[in-house]
């Protein structure tokens, strides 16, 4: 772990830092982290891009989206989604990850680690500030969606590991739920955390 690994809560002035992470691609293919955030019968290839960025900054300068930037050496290198499961449209209407108590969930959908910075726990340090911004709003049932490896073998590509992996999850004391046997994976984390995810060096942040 680097020791000048930080993190942040997203906060509206932090806007500037986002962009910066996201580059040209908005993350990645015009997303802008709005991917699971698109309404019923929306095309997605007429919002990827400019649309999704204007969206997404309406959001956040609204406190309407909510996620954690990681900083090394005060340079944005990372960033964690965390919402309640309701406001993430798409992924709450998927077949494949529904479940019965959705309205109590907060949901970890998405994860974005600038290259040159992976595979240096920048994501498990995101999963640990996500799920502490969570227990700070006192929600209790935290869920996340990692990809299988698949036809992958061992190392997945990067951009196909945009939900985390298992690995990533079952660290910070996630466990599967309703095990599938292939595409994305739902886990939850223990309502009272063992040993207390949200060890690691973070700020404060807004309730
Ligand atoms: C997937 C991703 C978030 C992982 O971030 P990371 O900071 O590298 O993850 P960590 O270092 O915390 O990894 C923790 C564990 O997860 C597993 N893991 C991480 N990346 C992996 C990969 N590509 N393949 C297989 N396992 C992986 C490993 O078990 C790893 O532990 P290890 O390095 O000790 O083996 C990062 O690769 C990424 O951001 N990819 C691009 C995603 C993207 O395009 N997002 C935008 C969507 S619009």
């Amino acid at each position: 772990m680097d020791p000048t690994l930080t993190t942040r809560e997203l906060t509206a002035d932090l806007w500037p830092d986002l962009e910066v992470l996201f580059g040209g691609n908005g993350a990645c293919g015009g997303c802008w982290c709005m991917f699971w955030r698109q309404e019923r019968g929306e095309d997605w290839s007429e919002t990827k891009g400019a649309v999704n960025r204007r969206r997404f900054r309406a959001l956040v300068e609204g406190g309407r989206a909510h996620g954690v930037l990681a900083y090394v050496d005060g340079v944005p290198v990372g960033w964690a989604a965390f919402d309640r499961r309701r406001e993430l449209a798409k992924l709450d209407r998927a077949p494949t990850l529904a479940c019965d108590d959705a309205d109590r969930v907060w949901s970890l959908p998405c994860f974005f680690v600038k290259a040159g910075y992976r595979r240096r726990g920048v994501a498990s340090a995101l999963i640990a500030a996500a799920v502490a911004a969570v227990r700070r709003r006192r929600g209790t049932v935290i869920e996340a969606y990692p990809v299988r490896p698949g036809n992958f073998g061992k190392s997945i590509p990067a951009a196909f590991a945009w939900t985390g992996t298992i690995p990533m999850f079952e660290a910070a004391g996630f466990q599967p739920v309703g095990e599938r046997g292939r595409g994305k994976q739902r886990m939850r984390l223990a309502e009272k955390a063992p040993g207390g995810a949200g060890r690691r060096k973070q700020d404060s942040a807004p309730a």
